[in-house]
C-alpha cells in the first residue's frame, strides 16, 4: 500500500470507530436542525417519514460507506481509485464528497459559533436579568391592567392557539395549485390597488416572485389602464383613489372571468369562509373558559383571580420571550460577531484535525457524549412538567396527513443523509481508520439508533418549551437558541448552570462533527498528495473558513451581497445548506448505494459481511440495490421538477 503514509491514522481502541462515527453523526443536525425543520414541516408525519428514510435508506448506505472505507483503507477519492481502478469515474463520488464537506463545514461553523456565543452568554448569566425584568413587568401589569383587558389578552392568545391545528387542516384542503392561483389573484389585486408603478415596483422588490406573477396578471391586459395610472402621480389624491379603485374593480372582474382562475379562486374562498366561521366559534368557546359575569361576589372574585393569574403569567412569558428572541437576533444579524465565533470554532477544529485521528477525539467523545445525552434527558424531564408537553408529544409523534407536504418528504430524506453524515464519504473516511473489523451491521445500526434517539429527544426537549410559551414551532434556524433559554430563564438561579452545560455540550457535539467534515477534505490531500496532516488541515481549514464568511454575514442587514436572496430565494447561508443537504448528499448517497450494491467486487462485499447471517445480507442487498436508489431518484426527480409531488400527494390523500 504505497499511499499509506505515516499521517494516516488509526483508532486507538476497539470502540474508537463507533465513538468517532457517532460523534460525527450526532451534531448540530440533531439538536439544531432536526427540531427546526420538524417544526417547519408540521411535525408527526415528517418525523415518521424521516424515520422511514433512516431505516430504508440511511442504514443501508451507512453500511455501504463503512464497507468501502474498510475494504479500501483509504479516504473516498483514493478508495474508489483502489477499488474501481485508477481511471474509474467512481472517484468522482469522492470528489463530490470533498466538495460537500467543504460546503457543509462553511456554514456549520457559523451555527457552532452561535452556540459558542450562547455558552459565553450563559457564563455571564444572561438569563437572570431577563428573568428579573420579566417578573417586574408582570407585577406591574397585574397592578395596573384592567380585568377586561386581561381577559381580552387571554382570549386572543388562546383562540390563536386553539385554531392553529384546525386552520392548518382547513388550509391543507385547498389544492396547492388552487392556492397558488388564489395567491396570484390576491397579489394581482394588491398590485392593481397600488396607484402607480412606483409602488408596484416596491411591492415587487419586497415580495419578489409571487407579486411579479401577480403583476403579470395586471400588466398583461391592463396596459392602458396602467399607463393611465402612471399619470396619476401628477393628479390629486381623490382622483388617484378613484382611478386605482377602478383599476382594482376592472382587474377583479377580469380575473374572475378567467376560466382557469375562477374555480381556483372559488375553491380557496370557500375554505377561507370556513376558516372565518371556525375562528368565530373558537373565540366563543374560549370566552366561555374565562367567564366574567355578575354572580355572587365571591364567585366573581374567583373568576377575576383566575383571569388575573393567567394573564400575568402570560405577560411574564411574553416578556421573557421577547428578550430571548432579541438575544438571538442580535447575534445572528451581527456579521462580525458571527465571523469571530466561526473563526474561533474553526481554529479548534483545525487544531484537532492537525493533531491527528484518535488522539484526543476518542477520549473526549467517551466522556462528553454521555453527558450531552444526560443533559438532554434532564431537559426532557423538565419539559414533561410544563403545560406544553402533551401538545409537544402529539406534535412530534402524531402523524397527521393534513400536514403532509411533498417538500417535507424530500427534506426528510435529505436530512437523513445529513444527520447520519452520509453521502459525502465521512463514513468511508472514518471506516478506513478501522484496524479491527467489528460487526458491520451492528455498528451501523448502533450509530443510527443513537443518532435518531438524540434527535427525537432534542425535539421532546425543545417543543414543550415552545408550546408552553404559546409559540409556533416554525421559528426556523433560531429555534433552539430561542426556546432553550426560555426554560433557563424560567428556572431562574439553577438555569445558569444548565445553560452553560447545554450550550457547551452543543458546541462539543458540533466539534466532533466538524472534525469529520474537515477530515474528509484534509485526508484527500494526505492520502492522494502525500501532504502532511498539519499543512492539509491548516490550509483547507482556512479556505473553508473564508468561504463561510458570507454565511456568517447572510443575516446581517449590512450584508455585502444584497442581490443574493432575491435571486436565489434564500440567503447565502440557507442556499449552502440547501445545496449540500438536498442535492450533494442525496446525489453522493445514491452513487455510493449504486456502487456498493452493484459494482463493488462480490468478494470484498462478502468479506466485509462474513459474520452477518445470510438473511440479513440478502435484506441489505435488496435495500441498497433497489429501495434506497429508487427512493433517492424519486426525490431528485421531484427536485428538478419532473414530478410535482405536492399535487400528487394531494391527489392521493386530500
Ligand atoms: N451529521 C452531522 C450532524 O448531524 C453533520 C455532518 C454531515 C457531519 C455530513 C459530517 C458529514 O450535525
Amino acid at each position: 500500500m504505497t499511499t499509506e503514509t505515516a499521517d494516516r491514522g488509526q483508532w486507538k481502541t476497539r470502540a474508537g470507530f463507533i465513538l468517532a462515527a457517532a460523534g460525527s453523526a450526532v451534531g448540530l443536525g440533531n439538536i439544531w436542525k432536526f427540531p427546526y425543520i420538524t417544526g417547519e414541516n408540521g411535525g408527526g408525519l415528517f418525523v415518521l417519514i424521516y424515520l422511514i428514510c433512516i431505516a430504508l435508506v440511511g442504514i443501508p448506505i451507512m453500511m455501504g460507506e463503512i464497507m468501502i472505507g474498510r475494504a479500501a483503507r483509504k479516504q473516498p477519492v483514493a478508495a474508489f481509485h483502489a477499488l474501481a481502478g485508477k481511471k474509474s469515474a467512481w472517484a468522482g463520488v469522492g470528489w463530490l464528497g470533498v466538495l460537500a464537506g467543504f460546503v457543509i463545514l462553511s456554514y456549520y461553523i457559523v451555527v457552532a459559533g452561535w452556540a459558542m456565543d450562547f455558552t459565553l452568554k450563559s457564563i455571564a448569566n444572561f438569563t437572570e436579568p431577563i428573568h428579573d425584568r420579566a417578573e417586574q413587568v408582570a407585577t406591574n401589569y397585574r397592578a395596573t391592567a384592567s380585568i377586561d383587558d386581561m381577559r381580552t389578552l387571554l382570549v386572543e392568545r388562546e383562540t390563536e392557539r386553539e385554531l392553529r391545528e384546525p386552520l392548518r387542516q382547513l388550509q391543507a384542503q385547498v389544492r396547492p395549485s388552487d392556492w397558488k392561483g388564489y395567491e396570484r389573484y390576491t397579489t394581482a389585486l394588491g398590485a392593481a390597488g397600488a396607484p402607480d408603478l412606483y409602488r408596484a415596483e416596491i411591492l415587487h422588490e419586497t415580495y419578489g416572485e409571487e407579486v411579479s406573477a401577480g403583476m403579470q396578471l395586471v400588466l398583461s391586459d391592463a396596459d392602458s389602464q396602467l399607463i393611465a395610472t402612471w399619470g396619476l402621480l401628477g393628479v390629486g389624491e381623490d382622483e388617484q383613489a378613484q382611478a386605482s379603485q377602478e383599476l382594482y374593480e376592472s382587474t377583479r372582474s377580469r380575473l374572475l372571468e378567467d376560466a382557469k382562475l375562477r374555480p381556483q379562486i372559488e375553491a380557496s374562498e370557500a375554505i377561507l369562509a370556513q376558516i372565518e366561521e371556525r375562528t368565530r366559534e373558537a373565540r366563543l368557546a374560549v370566552l366561555a373558559v374565562y367567564p366574567l359575569v355578575e354572580v355572587g361576589a365571591a364567585e366573581r372574585e374567583a373568576q377575576e383571580i383566575f383571569i388575573r393569574d393567567k394573564a400575568t403569567t402570560l405577560v411574564r412569558r411574553n416578556e421573557i420571550f421577547d428578550s430571548v428572541d432579541s438575544a438571538f437576533t442580535q447575534v445572528a444579524t451581527d456579521g462580525w460577531t458571527s465571523v469571530f465565533w466561526a473563526a474561533l470554532f474553526m481554529l479548534v477544529t483545525i487544531i484537532i484535525v492537525a493533531a491527528g485521528i484518535g488522539s484526543g477525539i476518542e477520549r473526549a467523545c467517551r466522556l462528553l457524549m454521555p453527558m450531552l445525552f444526560a443533559l438532554i434527558l434532564i431537559m426532557v424531564v423538565y419539559g414533561a412538567f410544563t403545560s406544553g408537553f402533551a401538545e409537544a408529544v402529539s406534535f412530534v409523534f402524531k402523524p397527521d396527513p393534513h400536514n403532509l407536504k411533498a417538500s417535507g418528504v424530500l427534506e426528510a430524506l435529505g436530512h437523513a443523509f445529513f444527520t447520519l453524515s452520509l453521502g459525502m464519504g465521512a463514513m468511508i473516511t472514518y471506516g478506513s481508520y478501522q484496524a479491527t473489523k467489528e460487526r458491520l451491521v451492528s455498528q451501523s445500526v448502533t450509530i443510527a439508533v443513537l443518532d435518531t434517539g438524540i434527535a427525537l429527544l432534542a425535539c421532546l426537549m425543545i417543543f414543550p418549551i415552545t408550546f408552553s410559551y404559546g409559540q409556533e414551532p416554525d421559528a426556523g434556524p433560531g429555534l433552539v437558541f430561542k426556546s432553550m433559554p426560555l426554560a433557563f430563564a424560567e428556572i431562574g438561579k439553577g438555569g445558569m448552570l444548565l445553560a452553560i452545560l447545554f450550550f457547551g455540550l452543543v458546541v462539543f457535539a458540533a466539534l466532533t462533527s466538524a472534525i469529520s467534515l474537515l477530515e474528509v477534505v484534509a485526508s484527500y490531500f494526505i492520502d492522494q498528495w502525500n501532504w502532511n496532516r498539519k499543512k492539509a488541515a491548516w490550509l483547507f481549514g482556512g479556505v473553508i473558513f473564508l468561504f463561510g464568511v458570507p454565511s456568517a454575514f447572510s443575516m446581517d442587514p449590512n450584508f455585502a451581497m444584497p442581490g443574493w436572496a432575491p435571486s436565489f430565494g434564500k440567503n447565502f447561508f440557507d442556499t449552502m445548506d440547501y445545496l449540500a443537504s438536498n442535492w450533494m448528499l442525496p446525489m453522493g448517497g445514491l452513487l455510493i448505494a449504486i456502487y456498493a450494491g452493484w459494482f463493488m467486487p462480490k468478494k470484498m462485499r462478502a468479506a466485509e459481511l462474513a459474520d452477518a447471517p445470510s438473511a440479513l445480507v440478502m435484506g441489505w442487498l435488496v435495500l441498497i440495490r433497489f429501495i434506497a436508489p429508487v427512493l433517492v431518484i424519486i426525490v431528485l426527480a421531484q427536485k428538478v421538477g419532473i414530478l410535482d409531488a405536492d399535487e400528487l400527494l394531494h391527489g392521493l390523500f386530500g
